[in-house]
C-alpha cells in the first residue's frame, strides 16, 4: 500500500514468512471460531435487519433513484426489479469489513449508494489492468522505474488504486482508535464493534515486532502499512469473490423454480425465521443455517460451476524439481518452473461431476450414499474453488457462513425471476464476474 510498498500474505511469494502471517491470522478466519463469533453474529444481524432487507423492500417504491444509477433500479408498473449485482457486491463488502474492523468503522455501502457507485466504478474500472502487474511483476516493476513517461497501464489505475487505498486507510484509523481505547481490551463495547480481524493482527504484528504487550502501545508507520495492506488484501478478496458467486447464485436459482421451491420450504425450518418480523432483529443459530443440505448444495454447486477464481493459479515448483500428474503417468518437472492449475477445469472433470456443465445442487445431496473415494473426490480432490494447501483461501469459513445468511435472508422473503441476464458469461479475468457487471432481477415477495 503506497510508498515504499509492502508484502501482505497474498502476495508474499516465499513461503516462511507467508505461513508465519497466516498463522498470525488462521484463527480468527478458522470455522470455530467464526461459528461462535457473538461480534459476527451481531454485524449479521444489524446487515440482513437494518440494511438489506429494507433495501430489498425499497425496489418496490415508485420514487425515482435520486442520486445514482446504482439505486435500485425500480421501472414503471414493474416494482422490485433491479440490478442485484450492486447490492449483493455492498452486503459482502459491509459483512467483510464489519468482521476485519468492528460495524462502527466498517463500510455501509448498502445504504449509501453514492458511495457504492463511486467504489464499484473505481474497483471494476482496474480490472482489467492486472495482467502487467500480476504475471509480470519484476518487468512492470522495472518498467515503472526505469523508463520515465512509458507505462503498462493509464495513470488513472494508479490513482484509482490510490483512492480505494484511501478509502481502506480510513477505516483503519477508525479501527485504531476502537483497538487502542479501553473499551477493546475489557470487552465493554457492543458486541458488533469488536474489529476482530484487525485487533488480532493488531496484537500479534506488534508482538513480533517489538515483543511489546499483547495490547496497548502503538504501532509503527512500517507496522501501520503492513496491517492496511493486509486488510485491503483481506476486502478486496472476501467482498469481489463472494459478491459473484452470490450472483450466479441468484442466477441458477431463477433459472430453476423448482430448486427455488424447495430452498424456500428448507428455509420455513429457520427458528427464529430470516424475516423482517423477527424481533428483536434476532437471527437463526449459525449452526442452523450451516446445516440446512439444499443451501449448502446450492452454494457448493455454484461454487464448483462458476467459481469466482476460475484460474489459472499460478505456482513455482521447489527448487529440487517435483513429479506431476496422476501417478501412473507423472512426469518431472524442474525446480523454479511456473505450473498453474484451474478450478474452472477441475470442476468440469466428468469422471467426478456427472453432466458437469450443467448446475445440478443435487448432487451435493445425500452424499452420505456415495463410497469414501467417490466422496473425497467430489468435496475436496477435485473441488478447488478455495484452493487446497499452504496458499488456501484463509477467509473460505467467513466467505461461505455470509453467503449463507445472505441467500436465506433473500429466499426467506422472495422468489426471484430475471428480467435481464445479457453478458452473464463470467469475464476471462483472475476474479472473474458477469461481462456484464449486471443481472436485472424480479422480486416476487416470497410470504406476506
Ligand atoms: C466465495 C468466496 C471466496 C472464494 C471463491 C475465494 C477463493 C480463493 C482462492 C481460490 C484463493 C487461493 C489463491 C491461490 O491459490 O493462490 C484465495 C486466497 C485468499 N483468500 Fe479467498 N475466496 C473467497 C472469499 C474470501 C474471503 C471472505 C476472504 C477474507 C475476508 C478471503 C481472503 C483470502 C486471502 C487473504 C487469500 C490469500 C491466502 C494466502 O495467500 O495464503 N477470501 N481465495
Amino acid at each position: 500500500m503506497g510508498e515504499p510498498s509492502v508484502d501482505n500474505m497474498f502476495s508474499t511469494a516465499s513461503n516462511k514468512p507467508h505461513s508465519r502471517r497466516k498463522r498470525m491470522l488462521s484463527n480468527v478466519y478458522s470455522k470455530s471460531h467464526i461459528m461462535a463469533n457473538e461480534a459476527l453474529k451481531a454485524q449479521i444481524s444489524t446487515i440482513i435487519y437494518d440494511r438489506f432487507l429494507p433495501y430489498l423492500a425499497s425496489t418496490f417504491d415508485d420514487t425515482p433513484p435520486t442520486t445514482t444509477t446504482e439505486q435500485p433500479q425500480t421501472q414503471p408498473g414493474g416494482g422490485g426489479v433491479f440490478n442485484i449485482c450492486a447490492l449483493l457486491s455492498a452486503t459482502t463488502m459491509d459483512i467483510v469489513t464489519g468482521y476485519i474492523f468492528g460495524l462502527n468503522a466498517s463500510s455501509n455501502l448498502i445504504d449509501n449508494r453514492e458511495e457504492l457507485a463511486w467504489f464499484l466504478d473505481l474497483y471494476n474500472s482496474r480490472r482489467s489492468f492486472n495482467f502487467w502487474p500480476q504475471e509480470f511483476p519484476r518487468f512492470t516493476a522495472f518498467v515503472e522505474r526505469w523508463m520515465p513517461g512509458y507505462r503498462l497501464s493509464p495513470k488513472w489505475v494508479d490513482e484509482a488504486n490510490g483512492e480505494i487505498e484511501k478509502w481502506t486507510a480510513d477505516m483503519c484509523e477508525r479501527a485504531d482508535a476502537q483497538v487502542s481505547s479501553a473499551g477493546a481490551v475489557g470487552g465493554e463495547e457492543k458486541a458488533e464493534c469488536v474489529p476482530v480481524v484487525y485487533q488480532q493482527l493488531w496484537k500479534a504484528l506488534s508482538k513480533e515486532a517489538k515483543g511489546e504487550e499483547e495490547s496497548g502501545g502503538t504501532l509503527s508507520q512500517q507496522l501501520r502499512m503492513s496491517l492496511a495492506s493486509e486488510v485491503l488484501d483481506h476486502l478486496a478478496a472476501g467482498f469481489d469473490t463472494s459478491g459473484i458467486t452470490l450472483t450466479y447464485i441468484v442466477h441458477e436459482l431463477s433459472q430453476h423454480p423448482d430448486i427455488q421451491s424447495r430452498l424456500q420450504k428448507e428455509l420455513l425450518t429457520l427458528s427464529p425465521r430470516l424475516v423482517p418480523s423477527s424481533a428483536p432483529a434476532a437471527i437463526p443459530d449459525p449452526k442452523a443455517v450451516d446445516a440446512l443440505p439444499v443451501l449448502h448444495a446450492v452454494i457448493w454447486e455454484t461454487l464448483r460451476l462458476h467459481s469466482a477464481i476460475p484460474g489459472p493459479q499460478p505456482r513455482f515448483t521447489p527448487a529440487q524439481g517435483c513429479r506431476l500428474g496422476p501417478e501412473e503417468k507423472s512426469y518431472y518437472v524442474p525446480g523454479g518452473v511456473r505450473v498453474s492449475a484451474s478450478a474452472g477445469l477441475l470442476h468440469l472433470n466428468e469422471e467426478v461431476y456427472e453432466r458437469a456443465s450443467e448446475w445440478r445442487p443435487e448432487r451435493w445431496l445425500d452424499m452420505d450414499r456415495l463410497d469414501v473415494e467417490k466422496k473425497k473426490d467430489m468435496e475436496s480432490r477435485w473441488f478447488w474453488a478455495f484452493g487446497s494447501g499452504g496458499r488456501m483461501c484463509i477467509g473460505s469459513h467467513l466467505a461461505v457462513y455470509q453467503m449463507k445468511y445472505i441467500v436465506a435472508a433473500l429466499y426467506s422473503n422472495y422468489s426471484t425471476t430475471i428480467v435481464d441476464d445479457t453478458d452473464i458469461e463470467q469475464s476471462d479475468a483472475y476474479t472473474a464476474p458477469p461481462k456484464s457487471d449486471k443481472l436485472m432481477i424480479k422480486l416476487i415477495k416470497a410470504y406476506t
